[in-house]
């Protein structure tokens, strides 16, 4: 069982959006395979983190500019969620390249940042880009 299952819950029928949260959700468990391996490599992991820091920050682009294109009303407070995770995500990164080891407690705390993310705020924006004919 992976550490974090892929859901059909997590479908928006945007796929492009799809496809980016699919790697984000492969990308934790990796994360998550890594740091509790028997002897965790510090280099893999930095990899990961480090893919993973720069793959949410793009992703989260890829959202705005689907926001900014149609007008999303909720733009501002979903960018505010979406940048508090980048600062978060960045000290993470920052912590483990000064020698922090990341622990299991940040990758719960990724998990379930990430799955209330999908699951309710993006998932408030689908009916929203799907009514301006966004379909990807
Ligand atoms: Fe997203
Ligand atoms: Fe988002």
């Amino acid at each position: 069982m992976a550490f974090m299952p892929w859901s059909d819950r997590f479908i928006t029928g945007l796929a492009q959006i799809d496809e980016q949260h699919h790697w984000l959700v492969d990308q934790t468990n990796r994360l998550y395979d890594e740091i509790t391996h028997e002897s965790p490599d510090p280099a893999a992991i930095h990899q990961i983190l480090e893919g993973l820091v720069e793959y949410t920050f793009n992703h989260f682009i890829v959202e705005e500019e689907l926001f900014a294109r149609h007008a999303y009303p909720e733009n501002e407070a979903h960018k505010a969620e979406h940048d508090r995770f980048t600062k978060l995500a960045a000290e993470v990164l920052l912590k483990h390249e000064g020698g922090d080891n990341v622990s299991r407690e940040i990758l719960e705390f990724l998990k379930e940042w990430l799955k209330h993310h999908i699951l309710e705020v993006d998932m408030a924006y689908v009916p929203f880009l799907k009514a301006h004919d966004e379909a990807s």
